[in-house]
């Protein structure tokens, strides 16, 4: 074990390949499937990246009404899944219930023989047509309203913000949820794609890859960030107030959450696009959010040049989704289960990817515990009580 070097990160190591996306983080660059992220958030819609991404060309007119069709056809959620969401307690973690659910959708997909779900284009579709209704039956049922069933004729973004509020939305809403969605559908191999992938390389099923994929997103290191950007951007208050906010932050020994990325150490290719969606979106309504992330990104980026020189920190994807989707009416803590939505694209096209072909993904560990030992019997083990063992055990009792 002397000569073992243990990448704990697995910063720089290349597990894998794809062909799904590329990031060049020292560019600040992002493709899908060679696409420019920039031409795709300024021309394409979410749907197109989700035809992109499954299926491995843009697509013409009648794929991308085919797929539509397919899309619409799968949006509506299993009764019984509604009702235990109307049984789920209130105040439920929104990423708890999100996670349980795509995992119940398993229940109610015919299985094979074995128990195990076919991991096909049709059951990626199901996936990412249902994520978002998930998302906001749930928003709904813990407002103690009844869910809104999907309308036909809407895009993926459309329908969410309709189900949502029962209204039909504004073109500029609609467009910045749409660019949301695609800026977001996939990323190569970050944390929950790669654990959606580990999963996918044990032979599991679609349902029990995305549900591992959603387990790993949540963390704050990870897609549980904008939720704490929004935080952070409601706790300042007024633009003013953003560089001694930062300086506090960093005395306490926090991380200014939405900066700084393991891959990119330029500006997040992505920000530049969700920072002119909040402006947009803060011009029609409150600009108040937008002002005030834009102030708290100068500061941070001014404080870390500063005191962090050579860390190469800067603004990355989760910083403007807060502003962008706090001014569509999302709350904060549902930052993360959109994020899923339009993730699930990604995550759904590495599954069928890995499994495409396939090798079981099992690292090794350097081994730190004591040298190989003897047994022994317990009546020849110490008696000696650990601190507070007794009082628990009693309490047990
Ligand atoms: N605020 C303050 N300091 C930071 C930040 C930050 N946001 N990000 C990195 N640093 C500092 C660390 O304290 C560390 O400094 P040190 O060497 O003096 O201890 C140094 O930069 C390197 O940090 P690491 O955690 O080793 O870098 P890593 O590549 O693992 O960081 C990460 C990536 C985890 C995203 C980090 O930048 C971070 O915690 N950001 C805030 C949370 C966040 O925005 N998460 C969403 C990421 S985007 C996504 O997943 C979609």
């Amino acid at each position: 074990m002397e000569h073992t070097v243990v990448d704990r990160g697995l910063e720089g190591v290349v597990v894998g390949s794809t062909v799904l996306s590329n990031v060049e983080g020292l560019e600040g660059r992002l493709t899908y499937r060679g696409y420019d992220i920039h031409d795709l958030a300024q021309n394409a819609s979410f749907e197109e990246v989700c035809y992109l991404l499954l299926f491995g060309q843009l697509p013409n007119t009648f794929q991308l009404e085919d797929l539509n069709v397919r899309l619409k056809a799968n949006r509506m959620l299993p009764h019984a899944l509604i009702k235990w969401m109307q049984t789920t307690p209130k105040d439920a973690w929104p990423m708890d219930v999100v996670r349980t659910i795509v995992s119940g959708l398993a229940e109610f997909v015919p299985h094979l023989e074995d128990g195990s779900h076919e991991s096909n284009p049709r059951a990626a579709i199901h996936l990412i047509a249902k994520t978002p209704t998930i998302v906001a039956a749930w928003d709904r049922i813990r407002r103690d309203l009844e869910p809104i069933e999907p309308l036909p004729d809407l895009s993926t973004a459309a329908n969410f913000l309709y189900m949502r509020t029962g209204e039909t939305p504004t073109k500029i809403a609609e467009k910045a949820l749409d660019v949301y969605l695609v800026l977001l559908a996939d990323h190569s191999y970050n944390a929950s794609t790669f654990a959606a992938r580990v999963t996918a390389s044990t032979r599991a099923d679609i349902f029990a890859c995305a549900t591992s994929a959603l387990a790993a997103l949540e963390g704050d290191l990870h897609g549980g960030a904008p939720g704490k950007v929004m935080k952070m951007i409601l706790d300042i208050g007024k633009p003013d107030r953003a560089e001694a906010y930062v300086h506090q932050l960093l005395a306490r020994g926090e991380r200014v959450m939405g900066m700084g990325h393991r891959e990119y150490k330029v500006r997040d290719p992505r920000a530049q696009h969700l920072e002119k969606m909040a402006k947009e979106l803060g011009a029609s309504s409150d600009p108040k959010w937008y002002e005030i992330a834009r102030s708290l990104e100068d500061a941070a980026n001014k404080i870390f040049q500063a005191e962090k020189p050579g860390k190469r920190i800067y603004a990355n994807v989760e910083f403007y989704t807060a502003p962008t989707l706090y001014s569509l009416g999302i709350p904060a803590d549902e930052f993360t289960c959109m994020f899923a939505c339009g993730r699930m694209a990604g995550w759904t096209a590495h599954i069928l990817e890995q499994l495409g072909d396939n090798r079981l993904i099992r690292p090794q560990a350097a081994y730190t515990g004591p040298p190989v030992q003897a047994y022994v019997p317990i009546e020849s083990r110490s008696s000696a009580k650990p601190n507070g063992a007794t009082k628990k055990a009693e309490g047990a009792a």
